[in-house]
């Protein structure tokens, strides 16, 4: 037996819904589908009110997934203007900068409304219009959320790469979707540490296929020196601050393209996820609202960066079309100490804070002293995301951090489908330390075995979702036979997650982790496809594999198995080169953790690596091999057993 956490009867008291609220949602949704989106789309403002709500098919024969599609919208008027008649002097955006010594920036509803127009109206001048594909390339700064809403009002879709991306990176995605402008800084911060930007950018745009970008706006942030190559890049002051503070939006179709975010697969290079423009933001709002328990007066913070989607829907969309205030951090957990994340909480007195397992790890390693000085009354509920947050580490965060007070909503989603799925609902839901618990209303999971059986009551299998729902992706960009492989051919009629799960006697759900070739770090995916691609353009690489194992901080971690070409001696140096080399080649996010040489890589007679294998002599289990005898040369295990990683 799992430990249970009731819903508190004080929290229950003052919540928006209680748990009958929330079984009544559940099967209305079902029972009812029109009357129940019909209803939901009430809480964004249309041009024209759509009169069909959901038009899907998940049969290949008939494929097609569309929300509210005869609806006209604008997502930045619903963040923004709708408003300002009683919102327009509340506080939308709280900027706390990098070091808590520069002076923070408050922004109203209205002067981000006027901010996000004079941007808008320059990219117009610029000759960027409805479709346009625009790159964000910037560090957490209010000019990040400002440009994708302003790419919103004109129709432009945005593509945001998170700032700790590699030039290689950029370039891939810029020429992907071929790309007309990009927005970014001169330089970053964090944790005091500046990232070079601009310069990146340029040596993106040196790379093939990046020749659609034919302007770069720099934002004036460091003020650290940079290359300005006329007349390709501008700065972004000189070219927006004379603007007008009003423009016209463009009159968007529900199923109008909002933006693209790429996200590793188990396969090839990053896939462009694009998401639409009314049921996006319908479920970013709705999903913001209650999952939170969401009051007019609370101050929301989400520490995620909006390079990754939990930045797009709870730093931008979901908390502004609620009308919410929110801060909006730009520096790191350990920086200038490890109070900082509880000081910013009583310095802006947050009081729903979202954060990421692999951070509340960290900061659990440091003791409670860094947190026992702070007050963190203002806390009313906390929120996880990104991976299965271990049960040690979920008690650390109710009981230190929240005080025992404030219910934690384990929140499970994907890059893929825009929102919450499957979390608690704090006045509703009782919590068990490491469930995501239950779906959200109008969300269907089921577990599938690996021939695609539906399991029913308590079982273990893979997590499938049987009907689609607003927030869901529509296609990847470019390419919409790969969208349909990739998630609806493993089990015909159904979404597959590419999640594990298990179910238990209550009905709640428990990931336990990727079940396909990528690898969450620290809440960020990596596809081990694209690091072996990275370690075998190396000239002294013949050969590498890369699978996860367990890492104490990160959740998981980078293990690659490295053959060289013959005759090339294994050097420590060598290990070093090659670890900075895919480092340089992604970014820092994709380091390997560990680098093991491989002379020879387990394969099959026909030559496919057994991954199985390999992840089981990275987990440090070597016992736990199972049948060896169908590789073609067995005894490479024994070496690679004998030279792991061990602890
Ligand atoms: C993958 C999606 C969700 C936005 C940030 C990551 C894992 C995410 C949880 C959770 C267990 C989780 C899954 C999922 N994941 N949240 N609460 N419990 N696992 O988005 O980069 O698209 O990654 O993250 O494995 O498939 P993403």
């Amino acid at each position: 037996m799992s430990d249970i956490y009731p819903v508190e009867p004080a929290f229950a008291a003052q919540a928006n819904i209680d748990r009958a609220a929330y079984e009544d949602a559940y099967a209305q949704a079902l029972d009812n589908p029109d009357a129940f989106w019909g209803d939901m789309a009430k809480r964004l403002d249309w041009y024209k009110a759509p009169t069909v709500f959901k038009d899907v098919s998940y049969d290949l024969r008939d494929f097609r997934i569309r929300w509210f599609a005869d609806g006209e919208l604008n997502a930045s008027v619903n963040c923004l203007d709708r408003h300002l008649d009683k919102h327009g002097d509340k506080v939308a955006l709280i900027f706390e900068p990098d070091s808590p010594d520069t002076p923070v920036q408050k922004l109203t509803y209205r002067e981000l409304h006027a901010r996000v127009c004079k941007l808008a109206n320059a990219l117009r001048n610029l000759g960027v219009g409805k479709g346009d594909r625009v790159t964000i390339y910037l560090p957490m700064i209010p000019e990040a959320a400002i440009a994708m809403l302003a790419c919103a009002r004109i129709g432009a879709i945005h593509m945001v790469v998170f700032g700790g991306f590699a030039p290689n990176s950029i370039a891939d995605r810029v020429s992907d979707c071929t790309s007309k402008l990009i927005i970014t800084a001169d330089e970053g911060l964090r944790g005091g540490k500046k990232v070079p930007l601009k310069a990146n950018v340029d040596a993106a745009l040196k790379l093939p296929g990046t020749n659609s970008v034919e302007t770069v706006l720099v934002v004036r942030h460091t003020g650290g020196a940079v290359d300005m190559q006329m007349p390709r890049d501008r700065w972004f002051d000189a070219v927006v601050d004379s603007q007008p503070a009003t423009c016209e939006p463009e009159r968007m179709n529900a199923e109008d393209p909002l933006f693209i975010l790429y996200t590793s697969g188990s396969t090839g290079k990053p896939k462009g996820v694009l998401h639409t423009t009314g049921g996006y933001l319908l479920w970013a709002a709705y999903t913001h609202d209650i999952t939170f328990d969401l009051k007019p007066d609370d101050v929301f913070w989400c520490t995620a960066d909006v390079g990754w989607v939990t930045g797009h829907s709870y730093i931008v969309y979901g908390p502004l079309a609620n009308a919410c205030t929110e801060v909006m951090f730009e520096g790191v957990p350990s920086y200038p100490d490890f109070s900082r994340f509880w000081e910013v909480i009583d310095k802006h007195q947050v009081s729903i804070f979202y954060t990421a397992p692999t951070a509340i790890r960290a900061l659990m390693r440091e003791g409670l002293e860094p947190v026992k000085k702070t007050s963190r009354k203002s806390l009313r509920v906390l929120g996880s995301v990104g991976e299965p947050i271990n049960p040690e580490a979920w008690r650390w965060y109710f009981e230190n951090i929240g005080d025992s007070r404030c219910p934690v909503v384990d929140t499970w989603w994907q890059t893929e489908t825009g929102g919450m799925l499957i979390t608690p609902i704090p006045g509703a839901t009782d919590l068990k330390p490491g469930s995501a618990s239950k779906p959200l209303p109008g969300v269907q999971p089921a577990l599938v075995d690996a021939e695609g059986n539906l399991l029913t009551g308590a079982a273990e299998g893979n997590l499938v979702l049987l009907d689609s729902w607003p927030g869901q992706m529509r296609s990847v960009y470019g390419d919409h036979q790969r969208f349909i492989d990739t998630y609806f051919k493993t089990y015909p009629g159904m979404y597959f997650t590419g999640d594990g799960c298990r179910r238990d006697e209550d009905g709640y759900y428990w990931i336990t982790g990727r079940v396909d070739d990528v690898i969450n770090v620290s809440g960020h995916r990596i596809g081990t496809a694209e690091v072996e691609s990275a370690l075998v353009l190396h000239p002294k690489v013949a050969e590498a594999a890369v699978v996860g194992f367990p890492h104490d901080l990160k959740g998981q971690g980078i293990y690659a198995y490295v053959t060289l070409v013959a005759g090339e001696q294994e050097t420590e140096e060598l290990r070093k080169e090659l670890v900075a080399w895919v480092r340089k080649e992604i970014g820092p996010i994709a380091t390997p953790d560990f680098l093991q040489w491989a002379p020879g890589l387990p394969k099959t007679r026909s030559g496919k690596i057994m991954r199985r294998i390999l992840r089981k002599i990275a987990e440090n289990a070597p016992d736990q091999l199972g049948d060896t005898t169908t590789l073609a040369d067995p005894s490479v295990v024994e070496s690679l057993v004998q030279n792991r990683r061990q602890e």
